[in-house]
């Protein structure tokens, strides 16, 4: 991929509630399961490797991360799914999704990572039904497609087939090597 042709983005801030996020640009959504690969996603696309963060290490504050980028705000939320966070931590996780998804105005779409040697849980199931029902368009993102060769790679394709429906768009992608960067990039360009 081109690295170049993607456009530049910025930290914008992190916010406790959703509903403190400006409402002056269309918003996305990446969420996922801890360790999945949003914020090298994030930070890939936006062609900036200082933005990873690693804020949301258990006991930190659990926060919602913005960035603008092109004509969008690109909203990171708490990866779930972290085995080491207590019961009120994930509760104010939950809670935080759901209070995201719920607000006034919602994201145009969302994408969700999955590291594409693992298997969609019933987190991931349940909350693409949300998506589902809120008629957002929710996108699958395969992460670390680097890690797999191949043939690895078309019998995981497979696997997620019977999925589909679920989803807009499943598309392999590697942080790593840029691998289907340039096929989001046109989609996220034409949201909003
Ligand atoms: P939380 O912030 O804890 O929710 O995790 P996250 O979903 O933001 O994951 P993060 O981007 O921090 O990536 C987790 C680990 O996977 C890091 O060690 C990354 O370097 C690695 N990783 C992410 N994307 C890729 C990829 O495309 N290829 C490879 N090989 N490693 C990756
Ligand atoms: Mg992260």
């Amino acid at each position: 991929m081109n690295k170049e042709s993607l456009p530049e983005g910025r930290f914008l801030s992190s916010f406790v509630r959703a509903s403190e996020i400006p409402v002056d640009r269309p918003q996305i959504c990446v969420l996922g399961r801890s360790n999945s690969g949003k914020s090298s996603f994030i930070a890939r696309l936006m062609k900036n490797s200082s933005l990873v963060k690693t804020s949301s290490k258990p006991g930190s504050t659990i926060t919602l991360n913005v960035f603008s980028w092109l004509h969008l705000y690109l909203v990171d939320l708490p990866g779930y799914g972290y085995a080491k966070r207590s019961h009120k931590e994930r509760d104010q996780l939950s809670g935080i999704i759901h209070s995201y998804l719920e607000k006034k105005i919602p994201p145009v779409a969302g994408f969700m990572t999955i590291d594409c040697r693992r298997d969609l849980q019933k987190e991931e199931l349940y909350l693409a039904d949300l998506f589902k029902k809120k008629d957002i368009p929710l996108n699958l993102l395969l992460t670390k497609a680097d890690k797999l060769n191949q043939k690895q790679r078309s019998s995981a394709e497979k696997r997620f087939k019977d999925y589909a429906e679920l989803f807009h768009l499943h598309e392999f992608i590697s942080s790593t090597t840029g691998r289907g960067f340039d096929g989001l990039f046109n989609y996220l360009k034409t949201l909003g």
